[in-house]
Order: structure tokens, then sequence, then C-alpha cells
């Protein structure tokens, strides 16, 4: 069972759909440990609830982002994490992070990368005039949204949507497959050659598509 480690910094709707498939045995892992930059937020309130530690690690009490990013790995290496999941972390993370846990730092993003990355995707969608929207999970790297794709949820567009309406149809398929990427990886089926992910057993190979839609 592979021990996760989530960085949040607000609501936490997808730390609690990790929680939730966690105590329900759906996938082969574990919250070790939620780390929050932000204090107070809802997300924190979630994890205790589920009986997980909690920390805070808050940017302001560091010089830097050297100092931060230190004391962020030293809390989740000390909480035996081996898998970091990003949702709704609102800071970026340096190569230095990063090469603390190689290939093993993923985040969620609200639009089908790599259309929309950074903030507001489903509204950037639907100023775009796209008529398909969805979520990516994928392996986070040095740029923002740009690391290796992983899973795919697409949605549709409808027509009298406003970004609120988009931005809660997508995230009842981020709740999905966050929790299904994870899975994935605790059971050690993607592979990372380059830009493309591949996924062991999958029907097609790869598994970057999954419509929730059709696979019920
Ligand atoms: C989600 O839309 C996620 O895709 C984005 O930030 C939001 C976090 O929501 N990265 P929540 O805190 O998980 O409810």
């Amino acid at each position: 069972m592979i021990a996760v480690g989530v960085l949040v910094s607000g609501v936490g709707t997808n730390l609690q759909a990790i929680l939730d498939a966690c105590r329900a045995g759906r996938i082969d892992a574990r919250v070790a440990i939620v780390v929050s930059n932000l204090p107070g937020v809802r997300a924190l309130d979630r994890a205790r609830a589920a009986g997980v530690a909690t920390v805070v690690v808050d940017p302001l009490a560091f010089p830097d982002r050297e100092a931060f990013e230190t004391e962020l790995v030293r809390v989740l290496k000390s909480s035996g994490v081996e898998l970091v999941c990003l949702a709704g972390f609102m800071r970026l993370l340096s190569p230095r992070f990063l090469r603390a846990f190689p290939s093993r730092v993923i985040n969620i993003h609200p639009a089908l990368l790599p259309a929309f990355p950074g903030l507001h995707g489903p509204g950037q969608a639907l100023a775009y005039g796209v008529k398909v929207a969805g979520c990516t999970v994928h392996f986070v790297d040095e740029g923002t949204d740009t690391g290796p794709v992983i899973l795919q949820a697409a949605v549709p567009v409808q027509a009298g949507d406003d970004e609120p309406a988009l931005a809660a149809r997508i995230l009842v398929q981020e709740h999905r497959l966050y929790p299904r990427a994870i899975d994935l990886i605790a059971r050690g089926r993607v592979g990372v050659e380059g830009r493309r992910v591949r996924i062991e057993g999958a029907a097609d190979a790869t598994g970057a598509l999954v419509n929730p839609a059709l696979d019920g």
C-alpha cells in the first residue's frame, strides 16, 4: 500500500475523494499526511475528520522558497510519503523539490491539457468556446501544468454553462479520476517514456483517455 502525502490550499474536495477511496479500500493507498501552505482551510478539517495527520507549512515563515521547500520535503519524508499528490495546492514547486520525489509528484488540473493550463481552466474553456472540457491527472514537472499526462476525463460543455456550472461538472470527474490514478501508480501499472505515460493492462495500452460517461 503506497503512502500518499496530499498538498492542499483550499476546500479539499479532491482530498475528500482520495480519503473516501482509501477508507473504502477502493485504492491501494493510505494518506500518511496532509500539508497545507495556508492555516484554517477546509481541507485540514477534512483530514482531521478522517484521522489523518496535518501540518501547515507557511511559506511566510521561511526566508526563501528553498527553505520552505526543504521543510516541505522533511515533513513528507518523515511521514514516509512515497507519492505526493497536489490537490488544489496553489504554490509552484521547484526542480529541487521534484528531485526529492522523482516521478512521484502528481497534480489534478480542471482542463484537458495542454489546453487551458494555469488558473481558471473551466473559465478559459468557456471563453474559448470548446464543446468538450474535462480534467487531467499529470506528473508534475518544472512548468505550470506541463508534465506527462496520466489520465484524462472529458465532459460536455452545455449551452447554458457559466464557469461555476462547468467547473462543478468537471469536479465530479476529478473525484473519480484522481483516486484511480493513485491506485494505478500504487500498483506499479504506470510507466513513463519521455512524455508518454503507459498504463499496463489498460485496454488501449495507454489508458490516457478515460471517458467516465462510457465506463459506467
Ligand atoms: C480543483 O479544481 C483542481 O482541479 C484544481 O484545484 C481545485 C481544487 O479543488 N487543481 P479542491 O480543493 O480539491 O476542492
